[in-house]
């Protein structure tokens, strides 16, 4: 057995944090715990997970549920394409009467790729299948000294191959943990603490000096600005709001009136007046309130800058164009991104109105 393996597993078993997938070998709620996981924290992910499998317990139950619903489930996850990916795999699993059973059909999933896949076989059908991901990436270029970029195709191969060699594949579902873990815990990003590492005596990068050089990555991804500006506008004990179309990571989330632009508005004043009365269509006075939350999201390769207003009308306004016209009472029930939830607490909650 190799040290490698068998230092990793020990550490695991005096390190290892009780997480509530962990206890168990159904697919599905490996599956739904992966998924989660995949761009979110643990610790964030752990309420969204327990509170999806007590609505979700099944993939019946999930295949069954509107898709409004599981995105109001998935409000504040992030990254809301894997609750529609998940949708819709769950549909198809319910179709074909069960979970697949073999790699390819894991694999074949919506919205699962190979980390995804081998995690799910592994855990579930202790198939020796390696994940290999970011905190693999990092764990095994420092350990081996590899400077191959991670994000070249001959890196991948390198590293894929690597994961492969060093997986123990008699225990393949504790292996996996364990690096996951090991990753989160210990090989950190920054600063590591080497001196207290299993591996610290055969690590290549800590002889060498190189840990915190490591991994290499040959491009920088490059980001790009856009401006949201929101608008809550109020006529009577109504406002208007929109369930978001195209496809972007907010697909299907509701939001209020938006003016999006990829330049910053609060230094045009008039392009911003113009771009409102060419939402609102008829003359109307417009005393925009800015709202006390300026927010910068950033995503991997964008940075959402978001700024917020309130803006009340005659209560005889009428209707918006491409906006449906909703009490206000009745907002809590809309599935909403993150910042327009802060923004309509932020709103309604001096009026202590639920959201
Ligand atoms: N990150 C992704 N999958 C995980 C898992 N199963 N346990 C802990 N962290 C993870």
């Amino acid at each position: 057995m190799s040290e490698f393996a068998d230092k990793l597993i020990g550490w695991y078993e005096e390190n290892k944090r009780d997480l509530p997938w962990r206890d168990t070998k159904d697919p599905y709620r490996i599956w739904i715990s992966e998924v989660i996981l995949q761009q979110t924290r643990v610790a964030q992910g752990y309420a969204y997970f327990v509170r999806f499998m007590e609505r979700f317990p099944d993939v019946f139950a999930l295949a069954e549920a509107e898709e409004d619903e599981v995105m109001k489930y998935w409000q504040g996850v992030g990254y809301y394409s894997r609750a529609r990916n998940l949708h819709a795999a769950a549909r198809s699993i319910a179709d074909a009467g069960a979970f697949p059973t073999t790699y390819e059909g894991v694999l074949s999933l919506k919205g699962v790729g190979e980390y995804t896949a081998a995690a799910i076989c592994s855990f579930a059908y202790d198939m020796p299948k390696a994940v290999v991901d970011g905190n693999v990436y990092r764990i095994l270029s420092r350990w081996l000294g590899m400077d191959v970029p991670i994000d070249s195709t001959q890196g991948k191969k390198q590293f894929a191959q690597a994961a492969e060699e060093l997986l123990d594949k008699t225990r393949p579902a504790l292996y996996n943990q364990a690096i996951m873990d090991f990753g989160a815990l210990q090989c950190t990003p920054s600063s590591p603490d080497c001196q207290a590492c299993p591996l610290a005596d055969s690590c290549a990068a800590l002889a060498q000096g190189k840990v915190d050089l490591l991994p290499v990555k040959q491009h920088k991804t490059k980001v790009s600005n856009r401006f949201f500006n929101y608008i809550y506008v109020r006529t009577g004990n109504h406002t208007y709001i929109r369930k978001r179309t195209g496809n972007d990571i907010w697909k299907n989330l509701y939001e209020p009136v938006l003016i999006e632009t990829d330049t910053d508005l609060t230094e045009n004043p008039e392009v911003f007046v113009q771009k409102l009365q060419g939402v609102l269509k008829k003359q109307a006075d417009v005393f925009l309130k800015p709202v006390r939350l300026g927010v910068k999201h950033v995503l991997s390769h964008r940075v959402i800058h978001a700024n917020f207003y309130e803006l009340v009308l005659p209560e005889d306004f009428g209707d918006l164009e491409g906006y449906q016209k909703v009490p206000i009472e009745e907002l809590h029930k809309f599935a909403v991104s993150n910042l327009v939830y802060q923004f309509f607490s932020l709103i309604l909650k001096p009026n202590n109105q639920k959201i």
